[in-house]
């Protein structure tokens, strides 16, 4: 498998790359301009906040993995978007990216990856951070995003896709988990602290051997929050990793090219704490049953 130089090859066969691309709008007129239009399906988002969580919390949401519903439902062709949850909006599209055009995201980041830091109120402690993410990324800067053509054109599909203006978005952001990394649950908008992204789009650059995944936990969150939990098998798990192997909760497995586009904010603007979500930690090609790691974008 090529990988791009610099990058610690015994870690190649399960590594993962995703895409980031955080969008930066006012939220509220965004999102309804975003439901497709051959979704007829989806229902506005409703704006009472009690309400609101009853939906995705009181119905189990199907697990997504290679083998079972979403790619047993037929693939939409013309690059439409599959709903896979309404509260909060969170849509699917395999083959947003052609295999060429992974590789051309992950030959940006070419030795120059570096850990990844989280937005953290007080104490910014190493180790604190790591216990939270510790996969590696890099972020485009604006020459490397309006320069190469490929790029550029690349990031206006992303925009159109998410029917998002192109000066709405913060820098592209590639990332790079290893076996063993994750980023726990965590939210992407942070108003408050001034960090307000209505909407995310992550691509999956590459296949993973196993784990990897990308999980919404919804209303079943406070199960995966960053503690300690005793295991089935009497051993102890830290954090999302004891949700990732759930088969009741929603997880998007990593597969290259594909998209996820999801909406960190209701339709009202206001930061929506079911969009939570993690990285599941990559795992070893065998799997095993003991610990599993949960890694996010
Ligand atoms: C953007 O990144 C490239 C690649 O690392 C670097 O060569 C270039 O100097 C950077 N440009 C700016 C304006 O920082």
């Amino acid at each position: 498998m090529a990988l791009m130089p610099g990058a610690p090859s015994k870690q190649a066969g399960w590594a993962i790359y995703t895409v980031v691309a955080l969008a930066v709008v006012a939220a509220a007129v965004i999102a309804f301009r975003l439901l497709p239009e051959s979704s007829g399906k989806v229902q506005p988002t409703q704006v009472e906040p009690a309400v609101h969580e009853k939906p995705a919390a009181s119905q189990p949401l199907p697990l997504i993995e290679p083998s079972n519903a979403l790619q047993q439902r037929a693939v939409p062709e013309g690059g439409e978007w599959r709903v896979v949850s309404q509260f909060p909006r969170i849509y699917v599209q395999d083959g947003f990216l052609s295999e060429p055009e992974c590789e051309i995201l992950k030959q940006q980041v070419a030795g120059r990856l570096e850990p990844a830091k989280v937005v953290q109120k007080a104490d910014n402690q190493y180790d604190e951070q790591v216990s939270v993410r510790n996969n590696r990324q890099i972020w485009l800067n604006y020459t490397q995003e309006r320069d190469d053509p490929d790029v550029f054109h690349l990031l206006k599909r992303m925009h159109r896709a998410s029917r998002i203006p192109d000066d709405d978005a913060e820098a592209l952001q590639i990332g790079h988990y290893g076996v063993g990394e994750k980023y726990e649950t965590h939210q992407d908008s942070d108003p408050r602290n001034d960090v307000a992204r209505p909407a995310t789009l992550i691509v999956y650059l590459n296949d993973v051997e196993d784990g990897g995944e990308t999980l919404f936990p919804l209303g079943n969150r406070h199960d995966c929050t960053m503690q300690w939990r005793a295991a089935a098998d009497g051993s102890s798990v830290f954090g999302a990793s004891a949700c990732c192997d759930r088969s009741d909760l929603l997880r998007v497995s990593p597969k290259k090219g594909r998209a996820v586009l999801f909406f960190n904010h209701d339709a009202a603007g206001r930061k929506d704490r079911m969009a939570q979500h993690a990285a599941c930690p990559v795992k070893q090609g065998s799997k095993s049953t003991d610990i599993r790691g949960c890694m996010s974008d």
